[in-house]
């Protein structure tokens, strides 16, 4: 827990900036992979108070980050010393043409879906992938041949280095494969959309063909947080650690998916250690089979 939640009157002067505060919650509840201790959480109302929230933590000397949707995420079991700040769900997505302005909130799926009820499409394999189109922009989420980059044209950030907010346009966000060049203390807040005129039913088709072939390859009933690592250039991760036999290995209540070798699943109370002990494995075992040094896909706080 942050430093902050051991002084008195801190709900009150949240609650003034139009924020709950919620200390102490269990990081596992708020993450896909259902592991992760204890951490203060700020979920905030209205962004527009983003500079004296952030002001208010530097006074008190209280470092700070974003949670998202929390589903590319692995959070030590220790918790967190941090306070995070959570965008709340609120404002719905707005249409003007073939442009959608999302708040960073808004559910990904949910954001392809309404884009798609305005004939609007573009965005189909991003139908299944979980989380919020902010942690999907700040990680240029992608899937069946779409990154959400693709379709950005604009977006508005708070930048917690300045406390100022600004609209960036996208050839300075630098998207790239799962990377983007935001820093750590940027906030996503909006982003505009630009997609192509298609009627409902097509884009529909579309999103149930993404989620048959999800549904056939990945495990998504399990509690995952994706795929772990990034395919290096020429190859898949998934691919190699099937061929090194390590599909089924298991670390407490973790397990390398039967179903695709690049996921770990949470299967039965595992604990952050146990995933990162099975991390480490894939790790060695690669570097050692093939001499490659996979790179972390998922986002790891380890403190
Ligand atoms: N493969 C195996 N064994 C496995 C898994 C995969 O042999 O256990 C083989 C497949 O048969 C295929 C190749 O590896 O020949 C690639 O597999 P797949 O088509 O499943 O794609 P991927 O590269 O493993 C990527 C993204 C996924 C995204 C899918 C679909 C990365 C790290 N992963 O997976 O994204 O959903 O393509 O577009 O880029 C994520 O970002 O969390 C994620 C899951």
């Amino acid at each position: 827990m942050s430093e902050l939640a051991r002084q008195s009157g801190i709900s009150e002067q949240i609650v003034a900036f139009g924020a709950e505060w919620l200390p102490g919650e269990p990081l596992s509840q708020h993450t896909s992979l259902g592991v992760g201790g204890p951490a203060d959480i700020i979920r905030m109302h209205d962004p527009r108070r983003l500079p004296d929230i952030t002001a208010f933590l530097h006074g008190h000397g209280v470092p700070w980050r974003i949670l998202g949707g929390g589903s590319n995420l692995l959070v030590a079991d220790q918790g967190l010393p941090d306070v995070l700040l959570q965008l709340a769900r609120g404002e719905a997505m707005t249409f003007a043409g073939n442009r959608a302005e999302a708040p960073a909130a808004t559910n990904l799926g949910a954001a392809v879906l309404e884009c798609a009820k305005q004939n609007l499409g573009g965005m189909e394999g991003l139908a299944g992938v979980p989380g919020t189109v902010g942690g999907a922009l700040r990680m240029n989420a992608g899937a069946y041949g779409t990154e959400i980059g693709d379709v950005v044209r604009a977006l508005t950030v708070f930048h917690g280095a300045t406390g100022l907010f600004e609209t960036v346009k996208t050839e300075n966000v630098r998207f790239e494969y799962r990377h983007t060049r935001f820093s750590t203390d940027d906030v996503v807040l909006t982003a505009t959309l630009e997609l192509r005129d298609c009627p409902y039913a097509v884009i529909r088709e579309r999103i149930k063909q993404c989620n048959r072939k999800r549904l056939a390859s990945q495990p998504i009933q399990e509690r995952s947080a994706g795929c772990i690592f990034k395919n290096p250039p020429g190859h898949s991760a998934g691919k190699m650690i099937d061929a090194l036999g390590l599909k089924g290995t298991r670390a407490g209540g973790a397990v390398i998916s039967e179903q695709h070798a690049n996921f770990i699943v949470n299967r039965d109370h595992a604990t952050a250690a146990d995933i990162l002990k099975l991390m480490d494995l894939i790790r060695a075992r690669v570097l050692k089979a093939y001499g490659l040094e996979l790179e972390e896909e998922v986002i790891v706080w380890r403190e």
